[in-house]
């Protein structure tokens, strides 16, 4: 296995099916567009065997499913049954939620465990403000739904000052209630934040967001797992939640992610627009491709940032957040 001098080594993949999303989140695109497949995406099979090569030669562990909205690819239902079959430690699916209803009878045949899944708001008009697209009462009920049939679900929520900060505290009622675990994830400031001034606008610190917290309920720092992104927090006697504070409280010195984006291309660090086309090994013999993903495995370790996310243009929507 390939480690830095960090220690640092990839056990965790995350596959982006398609670019294409069903929403256009303004912290995510800027002009109300929703994006689209990118060009040249690889079928299931192709990013099937890749995902194969990558447990292999790079010793990963866990694997996570993402977009763009991965539940908006045709590929979804070969992709996650194949998934399904390599029996890793952890499989995830990363989700704006609104196709989960229709999707929830393949996830519970082939014994589907874990979501999580992208909610900014449990207000409606604010809801059609932040995704421009989509329904809440829809994504609700995938939630219930996916809760009914015993999956652990995470709800992630990005949390901005002039669009929902008002609802941190009725999001987390609403998971607490329900044994979900919500997670804050801090702005991160990438695409085409970088190019305005909406992130120093919108963003929300640990900080902001504990002391919201805290105006309501007990607060209790938890451990959390090593090279895991989120601190994890106990409000105390209700339940847990987490915040990925990218920002406040950086975690690059333990990050073990390889992301493979849609097209087939490997890119070692979310802040690095640098990446490695793998379709040239899919078709080679199995020895001879793990024998030279080692040399794209090196790279890619080598374009981890040292200590903090930089930010790039890159959008999260290519290679999944
Ligand atoms: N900063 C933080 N989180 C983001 N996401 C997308 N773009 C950003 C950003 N710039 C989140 C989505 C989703 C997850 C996949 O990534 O809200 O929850």
């Amino acid at each position: 296995m390939i480690v830095d001098r960090f220690g640092r080594q990839f056990q965790n993949l995350r596959v982006s099916l398609t670019a294409a999303c069903n929403y256009a989140c303004t912290y995510c695109v800027p002009n109300g567009k929703k994006l689209q497949p990118a060009e040249a995406e690889l079928d299931a099979e192709q990013l099937l065997r890749a995902v194969r090569l990558l447990v292999d030669g790079a010793g990963i562990e866990k694997l996570r499913i993402t977009g763009g909205e991965p539940l908006l690819s045709k590929k979804f239902e070969t992709f996650v049954r194949g998934v399904s079959e390599l029996e890793l430690k952890d499989t995830a699916i990363t989700t704006n939620g609104q196709l989960l209803p229709k999707y929830m009878p393949l996830l519970e045949e082939i014994g589907f465990k874990r979501l999580n899944i992208s909610l900014d708001t449990l207000d409606a008009k604010k809801f059609r403000s932040i995704a421009r697209s989509g329904d809440l009462e829809t994504v609700l009920r995938g939630i219930e739904m996916a809760c009914d049939v015993g999956m652990k679900v995470k709800i992630n929520m990005v949390p901005l000052k002039t669009a929902n900060f008002d609802q941190v505290l009725p999001l987390l009622d609403y998971c607490l209630d329900r044994g979900i675990e919500l997670r804050f994830i801090e702005l991160m400031n990438m695409g085409h934040l970088k190019l305005s001034d909406q992130y120093e606008r919108d963003f929300v610190s640990l900080d902001m967001l504990l002391a919201t917290i805290r105006s309501k309920y007990e607060v209790e720092p938890i451990t959390a797992a090593y090279d895991s992104t989120s601190l994890r927090y106990e409000v105390v006697g209700r339940g847990i939640f987490g915040v990925i504070a990218n920002e406040s409280e950086p975690f690059c010195r333990s990050c073990s992610r390889l992301r493979l984006s849609s097209n087939g291309h490997l890119y070692g660090c979310l802040s690095n627009t640098k990446n490695y086309d793998l379709s040239p090994l899919l078709t080679k013999p199995y020895p001879l491709a793990l024998n030279e993903l080692q040399g794209v495995l090196t790279s890619a370790l080598g374009d981890k940032q040292s200590i903090a996310f930089t930010g790039e243009t890159t959008v999260m929507k290519f290679i999944g957040g």
